[in-house]
């Protein structure tokens, strides 16, 4: 079994990025500039978002932070993302996930500049990709094709079976990985697939993306498969300073002796999703995307 080490592919990239800032301000340009807008103090949403100033930091970017309590309104959430739109100097933005309940987060996601959208959500980005056409990807589908990509796993013919129909990871990631850059067979299994476990155990890349931890179990993977474990369930633990601790949808001591791949958690696809915001916001400034 070989550890996918996504804390070193994404220290890595970060390396790549910071490079590519330098160059842009040793020709005069400006760096690129990542917004990030948080309502409400969700101890989750806090910790991503602080992860998302500190990354954007430590590549050279320049970022800004909007907070706004629970109770802010639709009305004035889509007057900062207006605002942010029409911000010459942020290339790209992001509104934190999920939303107050008074509060659309469709109409959110539909509100954002698609040339900004960094985090890949508004339906516009969303059809680009599936059809193929260059696109801000979804964080985390896109760092784990890039992980398949750095390890040199190959995909060509082989049974993929994503567990989970997110618009997030899921949906996107089954998408990605039936195109021709990456053709596997995608089955994209959910909460009603009959059989589960004979489903999982088809597959030669097994994506897990359900949200429940330690979800999949040895009898479900099949001898010599490549597993990413998407899940990042925080569960209260007594050993760390924060009181909790990260745990994945695989229960990696008993299913990484039958893998030939595994990703980790923490430290397999959690940094690639980090990173890979970094890299839509240079995709943004550098007017990749939209030409
Ligand atoms: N909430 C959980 N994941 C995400 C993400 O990738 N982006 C945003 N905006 N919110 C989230």
């Amino acid at each position: 079994m070989k550890l996918i080490e996504g804390n070193k592919i994404a220290a890595e990239i970060k390396a790549e990025i910071a490079e590519q800032v330098k160059e842009l301000a040793a020709k005069g340009q400006k760096v690129p500039h990542l917004s990030a807008v948080l309502v409400g103090h969700d101890g989750g949403s806090e910790t991503y978002v602080a992860f998302k100033i500190k990354d954007c930091e430590s590549v050279g970017f320049k970022s800004s932070l909007h907070r706004y309590e629970d109770d802010v309104t639709e009305e004035e959430l889509l007057a900062k993302v207006a605002e942010l739109n029409n911000n010459p100097d942020v290339d790209g933005f992001i509104v934190q996930l999920p939303l107050p309940k008074h509060i659309s987060e469709q109409k959110v996601i539909e509100a954002i500049d698609p040339r900004k959208d960094v985090d890949g959500f508004h339906p516009e980005n969303v059809g680009r990709m599936v059809i193929g056409l260059p696109s801000f990807v979804s964080a985390t589908p896109y760092g784990i094709v890039e992980l398949l990509k750095r390890y040199k796993i190959e995909t060509s013919g082989k049974n993929c079976v994503v567990v989970g129909r997110s618009n997030i990871v899921g949906r996107p990631m089954s998408v990605l990985m039936s195109q021709k850059e990456m053709n596997t067979t995608v089955t994209v299994a959910h909460s009603r697939t009959k059989n589960l476990a004979e489903v999982c155990a088809s597959a030669d890349i097994l994506i897990a993306a359900i949200g429940s931890p330690e979800f999949l179990k040895a009898n479900m993977v099949k001898e010599g498969a490549v597993v990413i474990d998407v899940g990042t369930t925080r569960v209260p633990s007594s050993e760390t300073k924060s009181g909790f601790r990260l745990k994945g949808d695989v229960k990696f001591d008993e299913v990484s002796s039958k893998c030939s791949y595994i990703t980790p958690v923490p430290g397999g696809v959690g940094p690639m999703t980090r990173v890979s915001l970094l890299k839509n916001t240079l995709l943004a400034a550098t007017n990749k995307i939209y030409s």
